[in-house]
């Protein structure tokens, strides 16, 4: 190797072991087994060995561990990261083409390639010497967010890619989603009662832009390059697919649904082509991005602004379609609530006939004046649930109908209340209902419940029919001869459905309580729930206090709070002043008697005063104890256990054999078990109760005192004494931060004390 080889290899080498090093160290998630990472190091120390001089104390021989993260730091591109011009419709798209032949000066068809628009985030991914050497997003177009640690986690981005060790080239993307993941993100966050996103993309952009590169490795995310940007040592094809395919060829996902497709008509065809495919995709497109194939006439054709002349995004339709509202019709729930839900004419909306539409509730119905008889424009939501957009009133026939609420029960006949303050009516029938029953005994049997195989609504309703099941835990006394003499069941379904039956007995507390259909309380809670009581019994016994306690001083919000320190600040008073007289010698504004006289009940003097407002505990809150449980939860989950009927099918279950996995021990296998946490100050994103209840229910102790067998503590803003000791004692300081990851990852973090 002559020395220009070497100072590239160098480089190179350096690179690449600077990413394994990243991937060893800080995500946990070698990409290489130990013996390739070894010969890397000893090539490059062997290049070290032969031109000491060029040693630089960055060198990975030179230095421990993975580089300081530079996320976020600014990237300026080289070739600007432009947009596309939109057309809405097949006659905008045509006078693109017209523009493009125009300009072009010939009349002959013009070949596009044509790949879906992914609708994610673009990114730009820079390999020199064929290593990635730094990732960014678009930002403003010129300047965008260095995001290199993040995208390493991505696995469809190669590391490493064939190219010579002089060149150095831009590819350029989009990072996208699949459904299914942003459906399984979105669970995890609705479980820790975190904030859910609104879509693939903005998951897939929120997930990009972690803090923590170990954050963004846990999303899946996929890359899918469609482009190039600068590109140096590198010898470029005639055409634009001539790129893709070589792209593709260097080991990058590009987009399967592509094709070189020459002239208008062509070009119609694969935009519609690719709109039925559209539903089926594991990721969200949002149209058809034609770029002029030939590289020579994109030349020609060049930019303008912020776009080029030689590519055009023509976007889907959003799926809308008009049809007519036939009936209206209230169906009743599990819990007695009726859904009015609209029968209109069916419809082709995105793939899919629709044909039944849920207006949820009176206020809606009212809010969107729909009558039996009108006109509407329908959509599916998301492209999966449809809707009613908005009425055509010119359209409205002379005798339409308004929608009227029944004052009684369609099913059962009995009574239907409409509370004031909510927008949901609901049949006053209960277990009465047969309706109420039939939902109850299918939430009962469904997949996420106590998936009881074979149990359909045909079967529930014959039981219900013939009184062999009234509730749930009939379900157990069923026998082969009552079966077998229902129509229709066969011998062999008898014996299936019995078969399922025994199975769902061997369930878990979480299932279990998902299925007592408890209202408010979805899979997602009654998960919460089973891990913090583990046990049926203490849940039954539970007190809405168990779930919730209420803190600070009725009447005292953020406003007053302040206005009281400033009352504060403004005495001279010794502490031990009497807050009454204080009181009585000076009123602090803002705040009304009779929230003032609970003050003064509160605190004996000044300086107690003092002490709660500097330690934040003014403010009227209300704590949860049971991370996931709200109040209004918390006060359903007691009013359902202290109802005797359903004590009695709760029993009656238990005692057909419904039993699940006893929990092990004093929360032995959770992953805190046997730490013990003080936590002191102010927390910025929750309360030390919340905080206390997080760690509780993974297991920790929490308690009041640091000493020496103290495995961490937890210090907010303004730490004071406790701070002091933790530091006298050696014992760990995690600040907030380190708290939320804690959290996250409880297994990952704590070292034995
Ligand atoms: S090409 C100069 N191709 O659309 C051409 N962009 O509206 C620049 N996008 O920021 C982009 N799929 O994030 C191109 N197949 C595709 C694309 C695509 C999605 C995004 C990209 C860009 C935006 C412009």
């Amino acid at each position: 190797m002559n020395e220009s080889d070497d100072r590239q290899r160098l480089a190179a080498l350096r690179a690449e072991i600077n990413q394994h090093n990243f991937r060893y160290y800080v995500l946990d998630r070698p990409a290489v087994p130990d013996a390739e990472y070894d010969a890397l190091m000893r090539e490059l120390e062997a290049i070290e060995a032969k031109h000491p001089d060029w040693i630089t104390p960055d060198s990975p021989t030179q230095t421990v561990g993975a580089p300081p993260s530079h996320a976020f730091e600014t990237v300026e591109h080289q070739v600007p990261m432009l947009s596309l011009d939109n057309a809405f419709d097949a006659d905008e798209f045509a006078a693109f083409d017209r523009r493009v032949r125009e300009r072009l000066g010939h009349d002959q068809p013009v070949t596009y390639l044509a790949e879906p628009k992914f609708d994610g985030l673009a990114i730009s991914l820079t390999y020199e010497g064929g290593v990635l050497a730094r990732a960014a997003t678009r930002g403003d177009g010129r300047r965008g967010e260095d995001v290199t640690d993040n995208v390493r986690t991505i696995e469809t981005v190669p590391f490493r890619v064939d190219l010579p060790g002089d060149s150095r080239i831009e590819i350029r993307g989009e990072v996208v989603m699949t459904h299914a993941s942003f459906a399984e993100i979105n669970r995890r966050a609705e479980r820790r009662g975190e904030k859910v996103f609104a879509n693939p993309r903005n998951a897939a952009a929120g997930s990009l832009r972690q803090k923590d590169p170990r954050v963004t490795a846990r999303r899946p995310l996929h890359f899918f390059a469609y482009g190039i940007g600068a590109a140096e040592g590198i010898e470029a094809p005639e055409t634009q697919s001539g790129w893709l395919d070589w792209i593709e060829r260097l080991g990058f996902a590009v987009a399967e649904h592509r094709d070189r497709v020459e002239g208008l008509e062509a070009a119609q065809a694969f935009h519609a082509s690719l709109g039925e495919k559209r539903a089926g995709l594991a990721f969200d497109i949002d149209g058809v991005v034609f770029k002029v194939d030939s590289l020579a006439d994109q030349q020609r054709l060049g930019f303008v602004a912020r776009a080029p002349r030689w590519a055009i995004a023509w976007k889907f339709p959003a799926e809308e379609k008009l049809t007519q509202v036939r009936d209206v019709e209230f169906q009743v729930g599990r819990t007695g609530a009726l859904t009015p839900v609209a029968r209109v004419e069916p419809v082709a909306v995105g793939g899919v006939t629709v044909a039944n539409i849920t207006l949820h509730n009176m206020d809606e119905i009212e809010r969107k004046d729909v009558r039996i008889g009108d006109w509407v424009r329908v959509r599916r939501a998301g492209d999966v649930i449809p809707e009613i957009i908005e009425v055509l009133p010119e359209k409205r026939p002379d005798d339409a109908r308004k929608i009227e609420l029944p004052g009684t029960c369609p099913e059962c006949g009995s009574e239907v209340l409409r509370d004031e303050t909510q927008a949901v009516a609901r049949c006053t029938g209960g277990l009465y209902c047969p309706a109420q029953r039939r939902e109850a005994i299918r939430h009962f049997a469904s997949r996420r419940a106590m998936d009881i195989d074979g149990l359909g609504e045909k079967w529930i309703t014959l039981f219900l029919e013939r009184h062999l099941v009234e509730h749930v835990d009939d379900l157990f006394r069923l026998n082969r001869d009552d079966l077998i003499a229902l129509p229709r069941m066969a011998e062999k379904s008898a014996d299936n459905l019995l078969a399922s039956l025994e199975r769902a007995k061997e369930t878990t507390l979480a299932r279990f309580l998902f299925a007592l259909g408890i209202p408010l309380v979805g899979s997602e809670t009654a998960d919460d729930l089973a891990t913090h009581f583990r046990s049926l019994t203490p849940l039954r016994q539970a007190k809405v206090e168990d779930f919730i306690e209420g803190r600070g001083i009725v009447g005292i919000g953020p406003k007053r709070e302040e206005s009281l320190r400033e009352w504060l600040s403004a005495q001279s008073a010794e502490p031990s002043t009497p807050l009454a007289d204080r009181v009585a010698a000076s009123r602090p504004h803002g705040i009304d008697e009779q929230t003032l006289e609970r003050v003064t009940a509160a605190f004996e003097t000044v300086g107690d005063l003092a002490r709660a407002a500097e330690q934040g505990q003014l403010q009227n809150e209300t704590i949860t104890k049971v991370p996931g449980i709200g109040p209004e939860i918390a006060r359903s989950i007691v009013a359902f256990f202290k109802q005797d009927h359903n004590n009695e099918v709760i029993d009656g279950l238990l005692d057909a054999g419904i039993s699940w996995p006893a929990p092990k021990g004093p929360v032995e296998d959770a992953p805190l078990t046997g730490k013990t946490f003080v936590i002191t100050g102010s927390l910025p994103d929750m309360t030390r109760d919340e905080a206390a209840a997080r760690l509780t229910a993974l297991g920790a102790k929490v308690t009041g005192s640091v000493s020496s067998k103290t495995s961490a503590l937890i210090a907010g803003e303004a730490g004071g004494s406790k701070l002091a000791k933790a530091e006298k004692l050696g014992v760990p300081v995690l600040n907030a931060e380190a708290l939320a990851r804690l959290l996250d990852d409880p297994a990952n973090i704590i070292a034995d004390p």
